[in-house]
């Protein structure tokens, strides 16, 4: 089962930021996943669009601009980093999925998908993109073919293996709480991997084990490695 690091190591230092990343890293996660929005046409690695629930900053993204956004105090003095910054940081060690968070140009985050693999040491295997927004992760697969799809779900909707057939998805990645066998079954016999967020307590990381999902985003990753590797 694959540990992702969710929003960065983020029980262990500021979510989303540099530090969050190199830490998963030293972790040895096998991937790290991260919240994208845009502003002034760069991407910017935040959860929130409401910048007082994550920095010293007020009011929401759209509101200010790219400079302003990057003088703020993200946590113990890290800035807000932006997707080639994370990207950078991470340089093929691990999976990264990236999460869409807003309506954006699907160009720009699929730009630098390819600017990772062509220049950071990724493969195309490496790299996820995710979004509850799936008309972003339809109109990606078009114009790049090769893009790993993550289908989040939140509500788990009557028919959710035909949107993930229909956006040719690599996972579908839904809410822990909603999550139980025949879903995960169902998934693995139509070729999806299972993806599951927010795994944090020893229970459901033994939980998922035993469902057999493919990978749980956690923000304690040292915590899930350990219970797994003692199972
Ligand atoms: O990508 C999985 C999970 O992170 C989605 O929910 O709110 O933590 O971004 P949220
Ligand atoms: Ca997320």
């Amino acid at each position: 089962m694959w540990i992702f690091a969710h929003r960065g190591a983020s029980g262990h230092a500021p979510e989303n930021t540099l530090k969050a990343i190199s830490l998963a890293m030293d972790m040895q996660c096998d991937g790290i996943e991260i919240d994208v929005h845009e502003c002034d046409g760069q991407l910017i690695v935040i959860h929130n669009r409401w910048l007082n629930s994550t920095t010293n900053g007020q009011g929401i993204i759209h509101q200010h601009s790219f400079a302003h956004l990057r003088s703020l105090d993200a946590g113990l003095g890290e800035k807000i980093p932006t997707l080639r910054e994370v990207l950078t940081c991470v340089k093929g060690r691990c999976m990264v999925n990236i999460e869409v968070k807003s309506w954006l140009t699907e160009r720009l985050v699929l730009a630098e998908m390819d600017y990772a693999v062509q220049s950071l040491g990724f493969s195309d295997q490496q790299l996820i993109l995710s979004s509850f927004n799936h008309h972003i992760l339809h109109a990606a697969k078009q114009q790049r073919p090769q893009t790993l799809i993550g289908a989040l779900t939140s509500c788990i909707p009557l028919h959710y293996a035909h949107f993930a057939q229909e956006l040719q998805a690599f996972s579908v990645n839904c809410d822990i709480d909603f999550i139980n066998q025949a879903m995960v079954d169902d998934a693995h016999q139509r070729g999806l991997k299972v993806l599951v967020y927010t795994a944090n307590e020893l229970d459901d990381i033994e939980s998922m084990a035993k469902l057999g999902v493919d990978g749980v985003f956690t923000n304690y990753p040292t915590r899930a490695m350990s219970r797994l590797a003692h199972k």
